[in-house]
């Protein structure tokens, strides 16, 4: 469910015209719906409801700090993997208690930050970073929750390059090895062990390789008792699918309740790392309708936005909605949706049918608030696009439009060549 509807042919975001929003700002921008953001965390949160757990958002999908103010007032933990994520999650004044960091190459300035803001747990996902972590810990007189990151070597049938949970993926520690480096890691005097984790990829559309990732660590976590480790926390990462076009991904209600009840009997918090199925669906990318072309056998509408601004397209061959800001009677034609970008990989939209548009009208791609402004670049020397906040009546600008010359900051020209 979200709150993007047509209304008198119109489309809106709660109660604000896009066009409206156009007018003030100007095109591209994305634009967010707090209402759509809030109702997606409450709903993921009830879904666990009568299991103690905490859900941490997966900062990667969509860092804005309104955003994650927004997220940490309904109770938001965060999961970052960066010391700039965590610089992003602090001055949004999320709960560091309620942050937990994963990935395969912290470095020692990333873990000490980590370390003085007190954060919850560290994902550890090698046998070095063990070690690692435990050395800086130790030079800072203080003891780093862990966790292992565990790779459970589950398909997630999803696209290859967000599958993270199978073996021959970079990510976690193998489950055969998991042991032996749990046993290592009690032996390490400033660490203090209690959690497993695992993360098996992302745009997950079934249940079962969830179901089969919890078995696994369940049957580590047993055998992890029998040795006297306590495991507390039982964090089980991202993944959950959303709705692009024709997927039909569980409901997060029915992945609540399929995961609860494989948990039965277990002793431990949980932690969740969604990042996807509450954003996803709660921010749009709205651009504008630059020029046409027809070559001898392909349609074009050339748009102001491009790959830099919306990577998924060009970098999975990913589907977004393609919505015209005002709908009006016209034919249906064949067409593909380009960016300014020079490069042929530059779509957001390919030989799909769509309404003929015509220059100077705005469009927008669905299903672009995870994983859109977060992966966006500056190529070609665009500046980053505004992002727009809606909260019923009334808009904000929770990130203004860059500015050429915040293209250049810092660089400069050695004296040589002056
Ligand atoms: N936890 C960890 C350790 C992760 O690596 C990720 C995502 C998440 C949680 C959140 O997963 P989610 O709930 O959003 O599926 N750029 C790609 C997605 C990459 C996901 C990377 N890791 C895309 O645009 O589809």
């Amino acid at each position: 469910m979200h709150h993007f509807h047509y209304q008198n042919g119109q489309l809106y975001c709660e109660g604000v015209p896009v066009k409206a929003i156009a007018a003030k700002v100007g095109t591209p921008f994305y634009l967010y719906s707090a209402a759509t953001l809030s109702h997606h965390y409450q709903v993921f949160d009830r879904a666990f409801e009568g299991f103690p757990h905490i859900v941490c958002f997966a900062v990667k999908a969509k860092a804005n700090l309104a955003i994650l103010r927004l997220l940490a007032r309904l109770g938001a933990g965060a999961d970052i993997v960066s010391g700039g994520e965590l610089y992003r999650a602090l001055q949004a004044e999320m709960d560091p208690g309620k942050i937990v960091y994963s990935g395969v190459g912290k470095r020692p300035e990333e873990i000490r930050a980590a370390l003085k803001a007190g954060i919850l747990l560290f994902n550890i996902e090698s046998s070095q970073e063990l070690g690692e972590i435990n050395r800086i810990a130790g030079r800072m007189h203080l003891k780093a929750r862990v966790g292992l990151r565990i790779n459970p070597d589950i398909d997630p049938q999803t696209h290859p390059y967000i599958s993270t949970g199978l073996k021959k993926n970079k990510f976690g520690i193998d489950l055969e090895r998991a042991l032996e480096d749990y046993r290592r890691a009690m032996e390490l005097p400033h660490l203090e062990v209690m959690g497993v984790a695992c993360h098996i990829g992302s745009q997950i559309t079934e249940v079962t390789p969830f179901v089969d990732a919890l078995e696994r660590l369940k049957e580590l976590i047993q055998r992890l008792a029998k040795m006297d480790i306590n495991i507390r926390y039982l964090d089980l990462g991202g993944g959950l699918g959303i709705q692009y076009d024709r997927e039909t991904p569980p409901h997060p209600q029915e992945y609540g309740q399929v995961l609860l009840r494989g948990l039965e009997g277990l002793d431990c918090r949980l932690i969740l790392e969604p990042g996807r199925v509450l954003a996803g669906n709660a921010g749009i990318l709205v651009t504008k309708v630059l020029y046409t072309k027809e070559s001898t056998t392909k349609n074009f509408i050339i748009v102001d936005a491009g790959m830099n601004d919306l990577a998924r397209p060009s970098l999975y061959g990913s589907y977004h909605g393609i919505w015209p800001v005002a709908i009006r009677e016209r034919p249906l034609i064949k067409a593909s949706l380009v960016g300014p970008i020079c490069e042929s990989g530059d779509f957001l939209a390919k030989d799909r049918e769509m309404p003929a548009m015509q220059p100077g009208e705005l469009v927008a791609a669905m299903s672009a608030g995870a994983y859109g402004f977060s992966m966006s670049s500056n190529y070609n020397a665009r500046p980053r696009v505004a992002e727009i906040l809606v909260q019923d009546q009334d808009f904000y600008v929770i990130r203004k439009r860059e500015t050429h010359r915040q293209l250049i900051w810092g660089e400069s020209i050695p004296e040589f060549l002056k």
